[in-house]
């Protein structure tokens, strides 16, 4: 036996358990066959048995490996990486094209190795820091059919209930042959029930993040994307919660990909009740020319495991992206609370109104001026100039490092929207290389939104953006960057890439994609990056490597934003979602809703405002200020606490969420109410995740962001009994009459802070 802390290995019977404090993660080899089995993934067993008892081996109709052996069936058999079409007719994990033309594979156990910390995959977004708390196993596995190598690479830490996969296929330097790989997904997961119901998040443009909720059913049910990007549609994010699971209780198994490109979440559910989940890049469309000498790394999966509702879930996922994936030079630090000018003025701005905007936004304390689209080129509107990353002399005569230093005078940051994968054919840069646009050059190329897509699959392509950017961010000091993308590829053809190579494309554009944000991260160490795709079109994990925060959505009203941030908490942290205080009539939806509310939901992410705040009375100027100075003040609770789904805004008029620390005993509750009704039921908020014993001052927050008269209440109380909402009219009913009017989309902030028990 071999035991490194979090991984065991059994020599004798070949079974490798993978563990920590939360989670146990069992499978084996099967002798003979080879092939890896999976027993167990689920809360920490301590002594698992590994004489054989965890074999399940019923003998069924089916097509066998062995002559002679009925219990050799694959389908039978709940695997580690499966391939079709070798005795198991579900869905494999990934199939491989032989120079025959046959996709027969044989990959067998071969060795494993035991490595400390996390995988290093380049630039492909990976799992990070920390290594000293991280061991990885890999497995590797021979095809008896060719030269190639699988390797099987799990990594568990010591604090989170996830482990972490992907797989690398190989082709020998000796081999003769190339290899297609037409599937290449991350990771499989073959569970013994099929009791669960799949959630993920879909959507459209300004409706992201919704959550949906489904029982399995026997076949298959997948979500995807093949737009290019991980898209507004479907999230590489899905999760199995058992069906009697809640946002507070039961068994869930989370699943994210580390991967902004094309993928696929499928789960299958065979007649036998075993549900197979996996997780990988979309096949669609998809070939990989395995070369002699070459391999072919697929993107990180990270697979949770909890028994703590979709709430303990999510904790899992916000607690390990903040400290292995998030850049370390962003996660959990102070954000800048900013002023984006897109809604105040759209195309239409000269540096005059630039600056009023800046100087009343230093005004109220706001710390970062963030210029949109609309600043380079001739772009009057959305029908031109990407490609040209010059500024418009029309709108800034003086130039942009004159505005930003005027900006950076205020005593502001300065922030500058790009959206570097576009092209537009009015462009010098088009016209030069028009087969630097996607798209095949005798056939029909679709606009969307007037544009084109560069091919960021050519790497000069990558490096001629890099160098337009790098001029503008060389010409002044740029603090910030929002990058957008505001169309998906379709007609999909790389004018640089060989013909055979085409099904390489979406691959290596995002590849292309992760290249530049990397030559920008080394170039300007200081630059922060917010990633923006038409609102949240690339809202995932693998963006969030590289840009710390993601705009989540083009939608701005703070009542639609409730569900937007609901379903985005399901899988990413607060600090990666973006979220801003805009005009009323709101311009998406016409609603007006109180600047209180506006607030109030927007802080629950990273903070800014987008409206034209020179229109803006001296009544509402004053309450931005003190909104402003009360997110301060909380910025690093609501970015680094506990984030806790209370009520759903999916389900209820009166949702609400609270942030929590632990460690500082600091809370803040937020309940909203959505349509305020007539002589309406008693209301109670129950918290969670407090300590049941710990006094604690409870104290509402009122309009000008002042802390009332605070009660004091201990955990028990507030978990069971929760926060009642009514006053106590029994003694002054005359009060009654003067009370604040309830009214529509209304919210309520509360203060918790743990206090020494005075009656201890
Ligand atoms: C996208 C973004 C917006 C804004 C516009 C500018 O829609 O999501 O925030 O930047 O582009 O054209």
């Amino acid at each position: 036996m071999q035991t490194t802390d979090l991984i065991q290995v059994d020599q004798q019977h070949l079974v490798f358990h993978l563990h920590n404090d939360k989670i146990s993660y069992l499978f084996r080899v099967i002798p003979k066959i080879g092939q890896l089995e999976n027993y167990y993934y689920g809360p920490r067993i301590q002594q698992p048995s590994l004489d054989g008892h965890l074999n399940e081996r019923e003998i069924r109709p089916g097509n066998n490996l062995l002559t002679g052996n009925y219990t050799t069936s694959l389908e039978a058999i709940r695997q580690e990486y499966p391939v079709f079409g070798t005795t198991d007719f579900r869905q494999g994990a990934y199939a491989i094209r032989y120079p025959d033309g046959d996709e027969i594979t044989a990959f067998k156990y071969s060795s494993y190795q035991v490595t400390p910390g996390y995988p290093d995959l380049g630039e492909l977004p990976h799992a990070r820091y920390g290594d000293e708390t991280a061991t990885t196993l890999t497995i590797t596995l021979r095809d008896e059919n060719s030269p190639l190598t699988l390797q099987l690479h799990y990594t568990i830490n010591t604090t989170n209930a996830l482990i972490i996969r992907s797989s690398t296929f190989t082709n020998s330097p000796q081999s003769k042959a190339t290899y297609q790989l037409t599937k290449a997904l991350s990771a499989n997961l073959d569970l013994p029930s099929a009791d669960y119901d799949l959630i993920h998040l879909h959507g459209a443009w300004a409706k992201e993040m919704q959550i949906q909720r489904q029982p399995l059913m026997v076949g298959r049910m997948s979500i995807d994307s093949d737009r290019g990007a991980s898209s507004h549609q479907h999230n590489p994010f899905i999760a199995l919660a058992a069906t009697n699971a809640d946002e507070q209780q039961g068994q869930v198994y989370g699943a994210a990909l580390l991967y902004s490109g094309n993928f696929l979440a499928q789960v299958e559910v065979d007649n036998y009740a075993v549900t197979r989940l996996s997780l990988g890049i979309s096949p669609t469309q998809f070939t990989w020319q395995l070369t002699p000498g070459t391999s072919f790394q697929t993107p990180e999966v990270v697979l949770s495991c909890t028994t703590t509702g979709l709430n303990g879930m999510s904790h899992e996922f916000h607690d390990f992206y903040r400290r292995h994936l998030i850049d370390r030079r962003w996660a959990d630090q102070p954000k800048p609370i900013l002023i984006n000018n897109w809604e105040a003025t759209y195309f239409d701005f000269n540096e005059t109104k630039l600056l009023q905007l800046a100087t009343k936004a230093q005004a109220v304390g706001l710390d970062l001026f963030v210029l949109d689209d609309g600043w380079f080129g001739r772009r009057d509107s959305d029908n031109g100039s990407l490609g040209n990353w010059t500024v418009d002399r029309h709108k800034l005569p003086a130039g942009l490092p004159h505005l930003v230093t005027a900006i950076h005078q205020l005593g502001l940051k300065f922030g500058l929207w790009f959206e570097p994968e576009m092209i537009s054919t009015d462009t010098p840069l088009f016209q030069a290389h028009p087969e630097w646009r996607l798209g095949h050059p005798d056939k029909n190329i679709s606009h969307g939104r007037n544009q084109y897509v560069l091919d960021f699959s050519n790497p000069q392509v990558v490096t001629a953006i890099f160098e337009q950017m790098a001029a503008i961010l060389r010409s002044t000091k740029i603090d910030y960057i929002k990058w957008d993308m505001n169309r998906y590829i379709s007609e999909a053809f790389s004018p640089y890439l060989a013909a055979q190579q085409q099904g390489e494309l979406y691959h290596r554009y995002i590849m292309g994609v992760y290249h530049l944000y990397g030559l920008l991260a080394q170039s300007f160490p200081e630059l922060m990056i917010e990633s923006c795709a038409g609102g949240g079109g690339r809202f995932d994990a693998g963006m969030l490597y590289y840009a710390p925060q993601a705009w989540a959505s083009d939608d701005t009203d703070a009542i639609e934003r409730l569900k937007i941030q609901y379903g985005a908490s399901l899988g990413y942290p607060l600090q990666a979602i973006s979220s801003h205080v805009s005009a009323v009539p709101n311009h998406q939806v016409g609603r007006v809703t109180p600047l209180q509310t506006r607030g109030d939901v927007a802080m629950f992410g990273t903070f800014g405002y987008e409206l034209d705040i020179t229109k803006l009375s001296e009544a509402e100027l004053v309450q931005i200020k003190r909104q402003i100075a009360f997110v301060k003040q909380q910025q690093h609770l609501l970015l680094t606490g506990e984030f806790t789904r209370l009520v759903s805004p999916f389900t209820s008029n009166q949702p609400a969420w609270q942030v929590y620390d632990r460690q500082s005993g600091q809370g803040l509750i937020a309940a909203y109410q959505i349509l305020s009704p007539a002589n309406p039921p008693y209301r109670r908020l129950r918290l969670q995740g407090l300590v049941p014993e710990q006094a604690y001052q409870l104290s509402r927050i009122d309009a000008h962001y002042q802390l009332g008269q605070p009660l004091l209440v201990h955990g028990d109380e507030l978990m069971n009994l929760g926060i009642i909402f009514s006053e106590d009219y029994s003694e002054r009913p005359a009060d009654y009459w003067d009370r604040p009017q309830p009214h529509d989309f209304a919210s309520q902030l509360f203060a918790l802070r743990a206090v020494a028990d005075p009656q201890a």
